[in-house]
Formats: structure tokens, sequence, C-alpha cells
């Protein structure tokens, strides 16, 4: 099956054309690793394919797991994201005084399987990423950044999402903790099947994906032009 389809995908924000991709298919279960200099439309890209920045135009531009954006909803959009993605966004957007556990317990409110189920795998997923198990009854802000990064992960596994969405999760973390953290991701991508599209502009971790975009040379819109 096809994870994602895009066809003669344009986008931009005022006037200044942002993305304008021909064709990009993504079969499921594949790694792929999206890079490309700062500005250059990367999370724009990311925040269309999660539906969290939509289309005025109403075609099928945007397939993914064979729906077609078009034809849902701005309710029933966010419904498919909560059910079929789990998505780290580059800032995030933990809510700091809420507790770890209230973080990650955010992305089962809008799913359909048994939420008391999901919740008692948070220890677990606390641990498969490292991280202490003290931290589970804190609130967010009081974690480091790379803490809070793992945490944003675990929200985003928490219901084993057919496709997870990753914006620039290793910048606060050093090689060391890069290294462990890509190998935590990728292995439990790898139990589950997921589809992963991963973002960033670090060249070094194309070497962990079975395929990498340099959105440069897919998109239509140059950087220059981009700014
Ligand atoms: N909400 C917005 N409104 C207007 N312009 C925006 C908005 N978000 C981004 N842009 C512009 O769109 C372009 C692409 O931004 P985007 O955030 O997608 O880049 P990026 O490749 O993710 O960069 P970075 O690596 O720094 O995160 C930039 O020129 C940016 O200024
Ligand atoms: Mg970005």
């Amino acid at each position: 099956m096809i994870a994602i389809a895009l066809k003669q995908l344009t986008f931009s924000y005022a006037t200044t054309p942002i993305i304008d991709i021909d064709s990009l298919v993504i079969d499921n279960g594949e790694r792929v690793f999206i890079a490309g200099p700062s500005g250059c439309g990367k999370s724009t890209l990311l925040n269309l394919i999660s539906g969290t920045l939509t289309l005025p135009q109403k075609d099928d531009h945007i397939t993914v797991l064979d729906q077609s954006y078009a034809q849902l909803t701005a309710r029933q959009l966010d419904r498919f994201r909560a059910h079929n993605m789990g998505i780290v966004f580059q800032q995030f957007n933990l809510i700091g005084y809420l507790s770890v556990r209230e973080n990650i317990a955010l992305s089962t409110e809008f799913h359909p399987c048994n939420k008391t189920a999901l919740l008692a795998t948070i220890p677990a997923l606390i641990a498969q990423l490292q991280l202490p198990a003290h931290i589970i009854d804190q609130p967010a802000n009081t974690l480091s950044i790379g803490q809070q990064q793992r945490v944003a992960i675990a929200r985003a596994l928490i219901h084993k999402p057919s496709i997870l969405i990753v914006d620039e999760p290793t910048s606060a973390l050093d090689e060391t903790a890069t290294g462990s953290f890509m190998q935590t991701l990728l292995a439990m991508c790898d139990k589950h099947h997921t589809t992963l599209l991963f973002v960033s502009h670090d060249l070094r971790l194309a070497s962990y994906f079975t395929r990498t975009i340099a959105l440069n040379e897919i998109n239509r819109v140059t950087h220059s032009e981009a700014r």
C-alpha cells in the first residue's frame, strides 16, 4: 500500500510560492529522510502532509493511506490524523504545566482504541526511550530539552500510528544521545512497520534511512525564490 502520494502539490503562504512538487510517492514502511537548508519548506511540507496546514484548492493533491484530503472536512481530517499519524513538531509543543504522563495521554483522546490500555503502556514507552522513570509525573517544563524531545516522540508513538512525522528532533542532542535516540526511534518504527518521514538539515543522519530526498531537487521553487 502507498502511505503518502503527492501530485502537483503547490502551496504559498501569501504570494511567494513555497512548495511546487510534481509528484512524490512514499510506500508503507519506508523510512524517508527529507533534507534541505533552513527556509526551503521542509516544515511547510510536513504540515501539509499531516493536514495541519490545508490547501485552498480542492483537488486530489495529497493522498494519505488511500484517503484524499480534498474529500475530508476539517473535522474529518483532524480525526484522520489522530487515528493514523504521530507528529513531532519542530518546537515539539509539550504543554509545560502538564505532567509527562498527561502530555503523552493527549494523543489518545481522539483515538478509537481502548484508552486505558494505551495509557498503561506509557511507563514502558518512557523506558524504551531511555527516560528516567521518575519524570513521568513531573511537569514537562522541568525536563531538559533533550528529555522533552523524547517525551514528544513518546506522545507521537503511543497510539501506534501508521505514519510518524518528525521535524528536526535531534537538534538539542549531542552526538552520543543522537545515535541512541535514532536507534531507539528506528527500532520502534520497525517493530510496528511505521512509515517514517523525518526532517533534518543534519546530513549525517541520512545513513539511518532507506531513502533520502533533497527537498530542493523535487521542489521546483528554489531556495532563493522562497525567501
Ligand atoms: N506561517 C508562515 N507564514 C508566512 N511565511 C511562512 C510561514 N511559515 C514559514 N514561512 C516561510 O516559508 C518558507 C519555508 O519555511 P519552513 O518553515 O517550511 O522552512 P524549513 O525548511 O522548515 O526551515 P528550517 O530548517 O529553518 O526549519 C520560509 O521562507 C518561511 O519564511
Ligand atoms: Mg522547519
